[in-house]
């Protein structure tokens, strides 16, 4: 009997793995209507905003590799903070996909693709909602299985006008905005019949996380959960 060869029997596993991967993004997606993107560097601070966050309404947290400890944020969050589901941001490298899953990392956020990362990410368990910003790409990213994709950046590459465009030809994708969306606009995009939540600093001010001012971020992420609709 003939069997198949090795490429189609990978490329099965990477399809049903994908499959897997993108069911975990979906409940992530789903779990409150905005995912904090967070600049940190001191694992203490990161604890009381994520705490804060996660008190809030808000468990999906993306901790941005914008700083020297945001690996010892990351760990910290994900093994001191019950409730949060820890995610990593600004994810640009292969090699920087095993170390924030060592760190912990339940999902990975990248403002764009690339082959390199994208080949790494198929290697990976870990989720990725990798970041678009045109028809191209989110059909380059839907022949590799991808439903879910972060829609960046948001306001300048078209804000919700844009992406409401795209649910007629592309149906089948679910969106992450962010980029430029804060209080005043997040419902525009909420709205939408192709965006699950949105993404933004505005929950977690670097003012306010540098001061520990965790009453004043649990009070941005409770406005934040209400914004469901
Ligand atoms: C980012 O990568 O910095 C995010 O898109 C957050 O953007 P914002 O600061 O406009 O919310």
């Amino acid at each position: 009997m003939l069997s198949k060869p090795p490429g189609l029997v990978y490329q099965i596993r990477m399809r049903q793995n994908q499959t897997a991967k993108q069911q975990q993004v979906e409940a992530l997606m789903c779990a409150a209507p905005v995912i904090p993107v967070v600049i940190v560097d001191d694992p203490a601070k990161a604890v009381i905003m994520a705490r804060a966050l996660v008190a809030g309404g808000l468990p999906a947290i993306e901790v941005t590799l914008r700083t020297p400890r945001a690996l010892e944020c990351l760990a910290a969050i994900a093994s001191e903070v019950e409730g949060a589901i820890p995610g990593a941001g600004t994810v640009l490298e292969p090699a920087q996909i095993e170390a924030v899953e060592k760190a912990g990392a339940r999902f990975m956020v990248s403002p764009g693709t690339s082959p390199r990362l994208l080949d790494a990410a198929d290697d990976s368990a870990t989720p990725l909602l990798p970041g678009t910003a045109t028809a191209s790409e989110i059909m380059t990213l839907g022949e590799r299985g991808y439903r879910h994709l972060k829609f960046f950046p948001a306001s300048l590459a078209g804000g919700a006008p844009y992406l409401k465009a795209l649910s007629s030809p592309l149906p089948q994708f679910r969106f992450c905005p962010t980029g430029g969306v804060s209080m005043s606009n997040a419902r525009d995009y909420l709205a939408l019949p192709n965006v699950l939540c949105v993404g933004g600093s505005w929950v977690a001010p670097v003012d306010a996380v540098e001061a520990g001012d965790a009453a004043a971020i649990e009070k941005l992420a409770r406005e934040a959960c209400g914004l469901k609709v």
